[in-house]
């Protein structure tokens, strides 16, 4: 066997004790380009970087779901308890009528399914395709809309928001009509920027879009902590709405690490996506895991609940330090600028980094993002060292 273990697509493909290295043609070449997702190592830090709900499973509530997994069947393949889960979820969000919901190993998956039912591939090898369809988002925005459709062979535009985040309506209309994208997606509220955009903006982006038969996915990632669920405007008017899918995840909720993602949709576009799942894409203790954590969905918003307090009293904070300026959330982060160069942000992140504090540098992710820095809320005791950290390194570095 051989003794090395490959790190990524650029690992070397050498040393291998034998001169037959593995022959990757047919590896496509923008993949063999890529770099693999690396999720940073947080061992020892307090880990403020990726949005999770900071509170774990009380002993008790985490000892009555060690027993009900004991219970579940894993030499069987996922079936009844994922339908249970599907119906528990349309519960939990109220699903309106005539809608229906799939379920996603995370919005993740649901971003490769879409991707994946809107793509060409041609029908007979003797006829051309007609073009290639293209996905739009606003930027900067959630990085897995323009990596999916990338992989997917579908065409990405991205259209700058302006300065405090807003939609920019007249760029995106004017991309919408040039590209006609088959998906448009908006985050609502955004990722990194974490605010609501415009609900009248919206409202024209979808009008226009349903014109031609595009899909518009409006992204609820951060739904526990907002104020305003585009889901009620799908539900006042339904028919303006026919061409909107709503997409959610349970990973802000609390359960990042069991991965469910659910979009909401017209049944019978559910029904096409449907055909594109894997069949058995969402474990059967991740299934059970959602359930148990919906039964007790009571825990979890009032873990939301502090949330919301715990980042208003950041913000607050935030905005007495001079040079720091935090933009408004609706989500469980912050997104902050450290005014200055960029070197300024860049030098509080690795502050924090020896203080043990993780935060994400997003300062060179897009050039409205010069100097930020995106703050997830923790726990309160975890926010007061994050508050006391960045005192001390504004203190100092100023
Ligand atoms: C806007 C947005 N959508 C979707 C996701 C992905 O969620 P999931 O964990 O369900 O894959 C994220 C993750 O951070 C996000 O920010």
């Amino acid at each position: 066997m051989w003794g090395f273990k490959l790190k990524d697509s650029h690992a070397p493909t050498h040393n291998l004790g034998t001169s037959l290295a593995p022959d990757l043609r047919f590896i496509r070449e923008d993949i063999k380009a890529m770099h693999a997702y690396v999720v940073q190592d947080a061992k020892g830090m307090l880990k403020l970087d990726a949005m999770e709900n900071p509170f774990s499973l009380s002993p008790e509530l985490g000892a009555k779901l060690g027993a009900r997994l004991a219970g579940v069947a894993v030499n069987r393949y996922p079936g009844a308890q994922v339908e249970s889960l599907k119906a528990a979820l349309a519960n939990y969000a109220g699903l309106p009528s005539g809608y229906g919901l799939v379920l996603g190993n995370g919005s993740d998956e649901l971003i490769s399914l879409l991707g994946t039912a809107c793509a060409q591939v041609p029908q007979k090898a003797s006829v051309p395709l007609q073009s290639v369809p293209c996905v739009l988002a606003p930027e900067p925005g959630f990085v897995m809309y323009s990596v999916s459709a990338k992989l997917q062979g579908l065409n990405y535009v991205g259209v700058d928001l302006l300065s405090d985040f807003e939609l920019d309506l007249p760029s995106m209309l004017s991309a919408v009509d040039n590209h006609k994208p088959a998906i448009v997606y908006l985050a609502y509220p955004n990722n990194p920027s974490a605010n609501l955009w415009s609900k009248e903006s919206i409202e024209l982006i979808i009008k226009r879009v349903s014109e031609y038969g595009g899909w518009v996915v409006v992204d609820e990632a951060y739904q526990p902590f907002s104020s305003h669920s585009w889901l009620d405007e799908i539900k006042n008017n339904p028919d303006a709405h026919r061409q909107v899918l709503l997409m959610r995840t349970l990973s802000k909720f609390g359960l990042a690490g069991v991965r469910i993602g659910y979009l909401i949709g017209p049944s019978t576009v559910v029904a096409e996506i449907e055909k594109i799942r894997p069949p058995y894409n969402v474990s059967v203790l991740n299934a059970e895991c959602a359930l148990f954590a919906l039964e007790h969905a009571e825990v979890f918003s009032d873990q939301a609940r502090i949330i919301c307090e715990q980042r208003e009293k950041i913000a607050q904070h935030l905005s007495k330090l001079k040079g720091v300026k935090p933009f408004k959330s609706e989500g469980n982060m912050i997104l902050v600028r450290f005014e200055g160069d960029n070197s300024y942000a860049v030098k509080i992140f690795e502050g924090l980094k020896l203080k043990h504090i993780l935060v994400k540098n997003v300062s060179k992710m897009h050039p409205l993002l010069d100097g930020c820095l995106r703050l997830t809320v923790g726990t309160p005791e975890e926010n007061a060292q994050l508050l006391a950290a960045l005192d001390e390194l504004c203190a100092s570095l100023s």
